[in-house]
């Protein structure tokens, strides 16, 4: 579950105040606070405590994740010449501590694997563009229809930083990877397959050498699946929008689903959060290719006890023989 930790008091308490770039370059505080929602809630993975931020944030780029807000830019990309800000990442000398935390966590955790991550091309591209959060994304798909030059050598350059951090968290010790394109689910299909595909593709399918999982997620994206699946992924995120019957009715029988309880109903209380549960494996049916999770992050108001039950109806309820269910039509 992503940013599992945010509605944890272990982790208020550990994480202390400014910016979570200084928790993240922190090995021991960013090592605990990944362990944290595993021992809290008994879940089958950890996910690395960082930021789809930080390798921008690393080479220097001027940005910071400001409590409440998000990523905020000072200087949103504009023009070429703004690209010189964004060299190349040399993970070992720009991300030491993110490598060192994944070392840490996977020996601590044993069996129980670590996922990685980094953000996807398009997702972070948005940040250093619009240089705060957008519900319209107006500057980005500007500079991708006028200015598809810039705009693909920006994509370019962010996936190779994308890559480049991967293919170091799993030297470290991740098991599998995810790449969040988060907001992907605001363009038109033809859009991303012309002017974001080709970047995720060169991520996802420069990590195929490596034989981890690779997942690839977004929200809102139940009309990119498609190329999503097609980008490289070997599992492709849903969110609730899409009941995962009609996801798999998409992708086809062999490409595996993650998700898609929705946030909200965690907060709403245990009783709606196991009936969505419920209706989420339902509509996965005892199919082997699923790994349930939240359709997007856990809410900051989720109370931790109905996560932890959540978890275990999934653990006790959840099959994964591959039988069609006879009881339940
Ligand atoms: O569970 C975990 O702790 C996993 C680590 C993790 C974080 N960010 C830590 C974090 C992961 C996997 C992310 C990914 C991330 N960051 C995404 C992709 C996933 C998604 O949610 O769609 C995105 C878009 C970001 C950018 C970002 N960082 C946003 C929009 C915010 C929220 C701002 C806020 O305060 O509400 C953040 C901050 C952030 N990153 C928090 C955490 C635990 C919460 C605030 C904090 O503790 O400072």
């Amino acid at each position: 579950m992503r940013q599992a930790g945010r509605s944890l008091p272990e982790y208020r308490k550990v994480r202390g105040g400014g910016s979570i770039l200084d928790a993240i370059r922190t090995p021991d505080l960013a090592t605990e606070i990944t362990l944290q929602p595993v021992r809290r809630y008994g879940v089958d993975a950890a996910i690395l405590y960082s930021d789809i931020m930080t390798p921008v944030a690393s080479v220097g780029f001027g940005v910071d994740i400001v409590p409440g807000v998000g990523p905020v830019v000072e200087n949103p990309i504009t023009s070429s010449a703004d690209l010189d800000r964004l060299r190349p990442l040399e993970p070992e000398a720009d991300l030491p501590y993110v490598l060192e935390t994944a070392t840490a966590v996977a020996a601590e955790l044993g069996e129980v694997p670590l996922i990685g991550f980094a953000g996807a091309p398009f997702t972070v591209a948005s940040y250093l563009i619009e240089g705060r959060p957008t519900r319209t994304w107006t500057r980005t798909k500007a500079m991708m229809h006028n200015e598809p030059a810039l705009w693909a050598e920006l994509l370019d350059r962010l996936a190779d930083q994308a890559l480049a951090a991967l293919r170091a968290q799993v030297v470290a010790g991740a098991a599998a990877v995810q790449l969040f394109d988060s907001w992907a689910g605001a363009l038109a299909p033809g859009d991303y397959e012309r002017f974001v595909l080709p970047a995720s593709a060169k991520v996802l399918g420069g990590l195929a050498d490596l034989g981890v999982p690779r997942i690839h997620f977004g929200v809102a994206t139940g009309e990119l699946l498609g190329h999503m699946h097609r980008a490289g992924a070997d599992v492709v995120g849903v969110d609730w929008r899409v009941p995962l019957d009609i996801a798999r009715s998409r992708l086809g029988p062999g490409v595996a689903l993650q998700g898609n309880l929705d946030p909200a109903l965690v907060v709403a209380g245990w009783e709606a959060a196991a009936s969505g549960a419920r209706e989420v494996l339902r509509h996965s049916d005892g199919h082997p290719g699923h790994v349930f999770n939240l359709g997007h992050g856990v809410l900051p108001e989720s109370d931790p006890d109905v996560l932890a039950r959540v978890v275990d109806l999934v653990h006790t309820e959840g099959r994964a023989d591959g039988q069609p269910s006879l009881l339940d039509p």
